[in-house]
Parts: C-alpha cells; structure tokens; sequence
C-alpha cells in the first residue's frame, strides 16, 4: 500500500512594515478558509514597532495579532536585516514550515526569504516581479533577491513577468493573480470613517476637509525625499505652492517628521494651508483618499489604492514599480518638478484631471486565487487531502 504523502508543516507569514499588514491580511484569511492547508502562522519582525504603525492597523484590517514579535525594531539596513535573520532562524527552526510566504519589498521581506531559502524551505513571494530599475531604492535591492530566492512568485500586474524572465527565473514559477493589496481595499472600504471625523478625531477642524474646493492627502517618506535636506525642502516647496490651489492633509510618517524636525524645516510648512496629521489607522486613510480630489504621495501602495479608487495621484517620484498605474489608472508622476506638479493640480480642480480604468484582476479577490494555487502546489487538492485523511 502507498503511504499518504507527509502533510505539510505551517505556512508561516511574515510581516515587518505597515504596508505589509494589508497585503497580508487577506491571504492570512484566505488560507484559513481552506480547511486542506496547514495552519497559517503569523510571524512579525518588530520592524516597525509603533502602537500607530501597528495595533490600530491590525485591527482595522480584521487581522488577529501575530503568533510571534520577533521585536527587531530600526537599525541600519545591514543591523535591521541581520538582526531580522538571526531572530526568525530559531522560529524557522522549530516551526519546520512547510513553506515561507513573504510580501512586498521591505527588509523583513528580503530577511526572511535568505533565511528560509538556504534552510530549502519553500518561499512565496506576493507582489513578485515589480521593478523601478532604481537601485538607489533599498526597496529594488530587496524584489531583486526576493524575486531570486522564491520558489513561488505571485504577481499583481503583466508586466512583472517580463521582469521576472530578464532576470531568468523559470516561467513556471510566476504566477498572475491580481492584487491583494486592493483585497484589503475592495473589503473594508465601506467601514472607512468620513475624512471630517478623522480630523476631529485628531482635535483639529472639520472645516479642514469641508471646504467647497475640496482636499488633497500627501504622504511622503521615501529617503530619495526625505532623507535630505535639499530635496526635503524642494518637496515642501512644491507642497507649499500646490496648497495654495487645493488645502493639503498630511499625515506624517515618523522619517519624515524626524527629518522635517533635524533640518529645521518646520517652518516652511508655517502659514499655508498644510495641515499635519500623526500616522493615521488603515481606514481613517482610505476615508481620507477615497474622498481627496488628489494624493500626492511617494508610497508604492498608495499608487495602487488610488488607482483602485479613481482618485487623481501625483507620484512625487520620477520612476515607478508599478507601471500599470499609469498606464491603465490614475497615477502620474511628478517628481519634485514644481511646473509639472502644478500643471496636474490644476487640471485636477479644474476637471476632475486623469481617468483611469481598474487593472486586470485587482478585483478583490487575488488571495484566494493565491490559496487555491499554493495549495495545489503544495500536492494538497481537496481530493488528495481526503485520501490522505480516509
Ligand atoms: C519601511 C520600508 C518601506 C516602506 C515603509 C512604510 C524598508 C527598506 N523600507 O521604510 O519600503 O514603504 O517602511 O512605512 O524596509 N520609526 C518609528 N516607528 C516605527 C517604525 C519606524 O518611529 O514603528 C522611525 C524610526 O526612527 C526609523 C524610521 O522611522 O528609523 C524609519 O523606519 P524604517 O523601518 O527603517 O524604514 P521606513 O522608512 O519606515
């Protein structure tokens, strides 16, 4: 008689930084709803460790807190991916998982897979293949290895596979299946609080976002913006100007902040029509863009969402991952070029600015495509798990 195959050990998951919460939530809930999977278990490095950055965004987005904190918190890039490394090996270890499930591009993401790939555990990457052909972006570096080192890679739009087969990874590995970013999105968009809420919640006017000409959302955090003061004040610049045809709502990531403060910039954001925000929960900030006339922001997901929204985004960037954004929705970029930037704004208030149409697939149903996928891959089909318990 032929032995049933071994079941495998848990899908582990790993998230590290805030836009990983909700590209992982759907797929942590898609895995549980098949009941032939092994347990999902949910791994977080502690990369990001704020209550704000956090907790709040855990609950939002419906997802149970992580079995383990591995509590990596900052560092340099070299201290935070190590430290990230040396902690999730022991975990690895003793949970013998029967594959990794890694998302998107942060230092956990890269982390985790070198620790898994080199123990010849299977890694899954979700939002494979997306390339800026920026290497100066920490994030390029991290796809670039991820992309390298997955067995399995999920992809949100056509064009990651031609990424993917530059770089020679075998066509059967990839796999298109739409994005579970805009799971999350698609899913919880109705919950979101009206942007006037959000800012009477912070203890600032409602007036803010109530006004007749509308509001735009900024976000900013990326280094190549931030991390310097000459191009952090050349970002502020364009803001200061762009707010004199559209009021701003800016919550501040904590990089920014610090820099905004290091440099002694805070007074360039004094009299205009900017108002300043702590880092916002998941639906407080699909309320506050899905109502915008525009985002300005140099976030990746971000680009995403407002696609999905139909919302006008300037991307304060001069390349993208995530080409399809432009192609096919709402996104154009801007850089810190002042001209151009203002050129959008005012098309935008005048006619509503870029139409776009939503991509292919981004239809909120990307995560269980990915758990029917990797559990056929896995060799547990319904039927062969049926004979494996008979
Ligand atoms: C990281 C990701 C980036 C992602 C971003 C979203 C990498 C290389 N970068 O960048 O891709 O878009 O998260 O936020 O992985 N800090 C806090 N509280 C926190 C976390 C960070 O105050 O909870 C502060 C610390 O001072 C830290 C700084 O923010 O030094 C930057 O955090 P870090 O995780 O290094 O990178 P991010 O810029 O957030």
């Amino acid at each position: 008689m032929m032995s049933a195959p071994p079941i495998p050990g848990p899908i582990v998951c790993v998230v590290g930084a805030r836009p990983n919460y909700m590209k992982m939530a759907p797929l942590f809930r898609a895995f549980a709803l098949r009941a032939e999977l092994p347990r999902a278990v949910l791994i977080h490095t502690g990369q990001h460790y704020d209550v704000a950055m956090n907790e709040r965004l855990f609950a939002d987005l419906e997802m149970p807190a992580p079995d383990r904190n591995l509590e990596v918190g900052s560092g340099t890039h070299a201290v935070q991916t190590a430290e990230v490394m040396r902690r999730f090996e022991p975990a690895v270890d003793e949970l013998r998982p029967g594959c990794v499930v890694v998302v998107g591009d942060v230092n956990s993401t890269l982390a985790c897979s070198l620790v898994a790939v080199k123990k010849g555990i299977p890694v899954v990457h979700v939002e494979a293949g997306l390339r800026s052909f920026d290497r100066a972006m920490p994030e390029e570096i991290n796809r670039i290895l991820t992309d390298q080192m997955a067995d399995l890679l999920y992809t949100t739009e056509r064009a990651a596979a031609d990424n993917l087969l530059r770089e020679g990874i075998p066509g059967e590995r990839i796999r298109f299946v739409g994005n579970v970013m805009i799971d999350s999105l698609l899913r919880h968009r109705q919950r979101a609080p009206v942007p006037a809420d959000t800012l009477a919640q912070a203890g600032l006017p409602r007036s803010v976002v109530e006004g007749a000409a509308g509001y735009g959302v900024v976000t900013l955090h990326r280094p190549s913006n931030v991390d310097d003061a000459g191009t952090l004040r050349e970002a502020l610049a364009v803001l200061r100007e762009v707010a004199r045809r559209l009021p701003l709502v800016w919550p501040v990531h904590p990089r920014a902040r610090a820099n905004i403060d290091r440099f002694g910039l805070a007074g360039a954001l004094d009299g205009v029509a900017i108002t300043l925000l702590p880092p916002q929960g998941y639906l407080e900030m699909v309320g506050l863009m899905a109502n915008a006339r525009l985002v300005l922001t140099d976030s990746g997901g971000i680009q995403e969402e407002t696609t999905a929204l139909a919302v006008p985004c300037l991307t304060m960037r001069d390349n993208t991952e995530r080409p399809i954004t432009v192609e096919q929705g709402t996104n154009t970029l801007v850089g810190r070029d002042l001209a151009r930037a203002l050129a959008c704004v005012d098309a935008i208030v005048a006619g509503g600015g870029k139409r776009g149409r939503t991509p292919e697939l981004w239809d909120g149903h990307a995560a269980d495509r990915i758990a029917a996928d990797l559990s056929a891959w896995l060799g547990l089909s319904d039927r062969q798990r049926l004979a494996v318990n008979s």
